[in-house]
């Protein structure tokens, strides 16, 4: 009854759940000048840029000396390089890998909720403004959405799944219990008619896109990582139901036979790809599927994985798919597939994301391509490209700046100096 109380109280206060939330914008002009910027949208770099922001939105994009509000506020961020906000668009930011396996025991459920609001704010500090969180439980992610809005704690713009969706068994069901101990997950579903419910469900309290379990995974125990797990009928119900009520499905995928019915079956994004081929390449070209594949996680959870607790058989599986998601990656990048930035943030450290950059460049892209990548392509997958994604006139003041040159060492966004988001500083650079 209290916590019920205490539910209806908060929603009162917070920003309707449909608006993109931010923390208050800052009322007062700034203007950022800096020694280069990134321009995602030309793939190009403008040297002494400055970006004028009124009201938490980006109000002109010029040079250095052109005509600003005398009473703005300056900001000059040196020799440091301009870019956007950076975009994830597969993190679990109520995760934390190093409680992993039956670790996750010791805790009592609304733990994670705390873990997400660290988590949050070291996304943020990190660069990455906006994210997209596709999985959490007790709808934690829309929590943390609404605080964030309300201005009760820092973090980047979310756009949250809440559950992730998925067959009896499967990988987004809770499997490492045995048949007396139950763990029900309210978005287990069998069947279009039980998927079509779950889907209406969770958009009714708050989800904004719509994650499901195509085939099984690394981390869950008992399934096989390249398994299909929904028919194509029950994939195509879910898909339409999703997009019938205004959201895009992300799909877990790391099958080839689960990939290319996901496609088939109208899915926005793959997440993983690990097994596609070229044949699913081509299906994803031809019905405008982006693939968000995770390369850096293999390292970490190699490494770290046994100390953290990590099922065996999970530390197998990843040793199915580690480097072949690599090279995969590479392929899917020369077959000319669009490639969105996931990374899966919360199997390895949330706010260590953009050590991915540096495994795209490795596998394939230019930096300039790695960029795109996790800015003006994320910002389209969200369906959010007039707000985030490119310093543009007329999306959110979401900015960050590094030291030295990421188009020559994308390693540099590994450490970001300053850091908007909405025209607020959240990150100073001195
Ligand atoms: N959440 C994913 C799963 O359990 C993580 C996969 C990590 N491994 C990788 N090579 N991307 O399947």
């Amino acid at each position: 009854m209290r916590r019920f109380a205490a539910c209806t109280l908060g929603l009162a206060l917070a920003a309707p759940l449909s608006v993109f939330a931010q923390s208050a914008p800052a009322p007062q002009t700034l203007v950022v000048t800096a020694a280069h910027l990134i321009d995602v949208l030309k793939g190009t770099v403008v040297d002494d840029p400055q970006v004028v922001i009124t009201e938490g939105r980006i109000a002109s994009v010029g040079l250095k000396g052109d005509a600003a509000p005398a009473d703005a506020k300056r900001i000059d961020l040196g020799n440091r390089t301009l870019l956007p906000g950076l975009i994830d668009l597969h993190v679990h930011l109520t995760s934390d890998p190093t409680i992993s396996g039956y670790r996750g025991l010791e805790f009592t459920d609304n733990f994670w909720t705390i873990v997400g609001v660290a988590n949050a704010k070291k996304t943020l500090q990190a660069g990455f403004t906006t994210v997209r969180n596709v999985g959490s439980a007790n709808y934690d992610d829309v929590a943390l959405k609404q605080a964030i809005g309300a201005g009760y704690i820092s973090g980047p713009r979310i756009v949250p799944a809440t559950y992730a969706i998925g067959a009896t068994g499967g990988h987004c069901d809770t499997t490492e219990f045995p048949p007396s101990v139950s763990a029900p997950s309210p978005a287990v579903a069998n069947g279009p008619e039980e998927i079509r419910k779950v889907v209406r469900t969770l958009r009714k309290y708050g989800a904004e896109v719509i994650k499901f379990c195509g085939t099984g995974g690394v981390l869950s125990k008992t399934d096989s990582v390249g398994a299909q797990q929904y028919s194509l009928e029950e994939m195509q119900a879910l898909v339409e139901a999703a997009h019938m009520l205004d959201m895009k499905v992300a799909v877990h995928a790391h099958g080839k036979a689960g990939i290319d019915a996901a496609i088939r079956a109208g899915a926005d994004t793959i997440e993983h790809a690990s097994l596609a081929d070229a044949e699913s390449f081509k299906l994803a070209k031809q019905h405008g599927t982006v693939f968000d594949m995770d390369i850096y996680n293999d390292d970490y959870i190699l490494a770290e994985g046994a100390r953290n607790g990590v099922f065996a058989e999970s530390l197998e599986k990843e040793r199915q798919v580690g480097l072949k998601q690599r090279q995969t990656f590479q392929a899917a990048h020369a077959a000319g597939v669009t490639l969105g930035f996931g990374s899966d943030g919360g199997v390895y450290p949330n706010g260590d994301n953009a050590r991915q950059f540096a495994k795209m460049v490795e596998w394939g892209m230019r930096p300039m391509e790695a960029i795109q990548a996790a800015t003006v392509t994320a910002g389209k997958v969200l369906g959010k490209e007039h707000d985030v994604g490119a310093i543009e006139a007329g999306r959110y003041g979401d900015l960050i700046a590094v030291s030295g040159d990421p188009l020559a060492d994308v390693t540099v966004l590994q450490t970001v100096d300053f850091v908007m988001k909405g025209g607020v500083v959240e990150k100073s650079a001195d």
